[in-house]
């Protein structure tokens, strides 16, 4: 029985032999490429019931029905170790239930409001100096390099930090991989205990950041509403965490993928070389072809049936983005990158209610870190082999080196 899909959907998986074919056996083979294993559960069962009770949907139009829906929540379940209830003895439930992603009707509507009108008008201002730190990031590359940690990292660092007005600490790292937590099942009391730790430091760290005596960016936003008694500091703390986390790790490997694609793709990158008006359409592509974030999760809010299906109050929904993204029933030819796809809706950043707040500042970083990569190199080669991060819920790389020609 495949027991590394058990892994991959932090649920149970039934011991069924004719389930079983469904998935890869080797989890090796999923990383390099969990395309073919999503093909296969559109097909044969777009609602895909786990052990456990939890659905995973994998179909394009599903998805989009279930994003909308006004029965699935993103609160977390009674079940889940972020549940409300278990705020008072976990940081990780405390943090969680104080963010956006955690929260449904008027407090979640209430506080994006809020977030989002300092961080959009940050992002304004920001356009000119992103489009400097992408020339510099550019200008340092060799012809060889990891593209995380010589390139993207540095670059996305640097962004998120000078936006939110907080400086580059060498914990954050280990910060925000442990905030990413919350977004799949935490496997042990051993790594929940850890999780915990991480978050109470980057709570404290996050908190004399605001004691500053003049804070800028997003910081300075918040502390006007803080001054205001219009937030809490201990919300506009986590509101940090979220920004800053969301702002790192989906953005390294947002690079990494789009270098990733281009280096299969040498004709794709050849037509981006050969027409700037195309970047904006290959940032779009990329996200669709690779999706940093592969699933999101909503729990049920009440009983109710959908296709037949039964979908109980508090079971986990695991809505497959990344699937619905090559979904040929919503995009021709869906395994063929092609930068000027239109029209290209793909949910990478999932829709409505909770989408993505950042979308604009990934497509900004994106589009202007492809601009001045066209300009430098006329194509990329992989060295090796890719090594993925062992994630499911998003597609992460750990590391990948890339050799690049420079144009002539
Ligand atoms: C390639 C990069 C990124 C991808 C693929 C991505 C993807 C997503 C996805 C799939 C969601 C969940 C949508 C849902 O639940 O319906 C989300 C939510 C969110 N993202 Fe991003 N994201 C990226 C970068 C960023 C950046 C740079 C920021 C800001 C600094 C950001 C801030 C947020 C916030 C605050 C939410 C929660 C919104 C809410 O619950 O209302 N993201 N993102």
């Amino acid at each position: 029985m495949a027991k590394w899909l058990k892994r991959l959907l932090g649920t149970e998986i039934k011991a069924n032999e004719e389930k079983s074919d469904l998935f890869p056996n080797d989890r090796q083979e999923f990383h390099d490429d969990p395309y073919p294993f999503y093909e296969k559960l559109r097909a044969s069962e777009p609602f895909y019931r786990t052990a456990d009770g939890a659905w995973v949907i994998s179909r394009y139009r599903d998805n989009k029905t279930a994003l909308d829906h006004p029965a699935l929540g993103n609160s977390p379940s009674r079940f889940s170790t972020l549940s409300p209830g278990k705020a008072d003895r976990y940081v990780c439930a405390n943090l969680a239930n104080n963010i956006m992603p955690f929260l449904d009707g008027t407090p979640h509507r209430e506080q994006r409001r809020a977030v989002a009108r300092i961080f959009q008008k940050e992002v304004k201002s920001f356009t000119g100096r992103l489009t400097l730190l992408a020339d510099q990031a550019v200008a340092g590359l060799g012809e060889e390099f990891n593209v995380i940690e010589e390139f993207a990292h540095p670059f996305a660092i640097k962004m998120i930090c000078e936006i939110l007005g907080i400086h580059v600490e060498p914990r954050l790292r280990d910060w925000s991989a442990s905030f990413f937590y919350l977004f799949t099942k935490i496997p042990t009391a051993t790594v929940r205990d850890e999780v915990d730790q991480h978050l109470a430091e980057f709570r404290n760290w996050v908190h004399e950041c605001f004691q500053t005596s003049k804070p800028t960016g997003v910081l300075a936003g918040l502390a006007d509403l803080i001054s205001a008694d219009e937030l809490k500091e201990e919300t506009a703390i986590d509101i940090v965490i979220l920004l800053f986390a969301d702002g790192l790790e989906n953005v390294d490997s947002g690079i990494g993928n789009a270098l990733f694609t281009f280096s299969k793709h040498p004709d794709q990158w050849g037509k981006l070389r050969g027409d700037e008006s195309l970047v904006k359409s290959a940032v779009n592509e990329v996200l669709r072809f690779e999706s940093p974030a592969q699933y999101i999760a909503r729990t049920c809010l009440e009983d109710f049936e959908w296709e037949g299906n039964q979908f109980k109050k508090d079971i986990t929904v695991i809505l497959l983005l990344a699937s619905a993204n090559r979904d040929e029933q919503a995009f021709p030819d869906p395994a063929r990158f092609d930068i000027t796809r239109s029209p290209n809706p793909h949910l990478s950043f999932g829709r409505g209610k909770h989408s993505c707040l950042g979308s604009n500042l990934v497509e900004l970083e994106l589009a202007a870190i492809l601009t001045a990569l066209r300009k430098k190199f006329s194509g990329f080669e992989l060295i090796g082999e890719i090594k993925w991060q062992n994630r499911t819920g998003h597609r992460w790389m750990e590391e990948a080196r890339f050799r690049a020609q420079l144009t002539e």
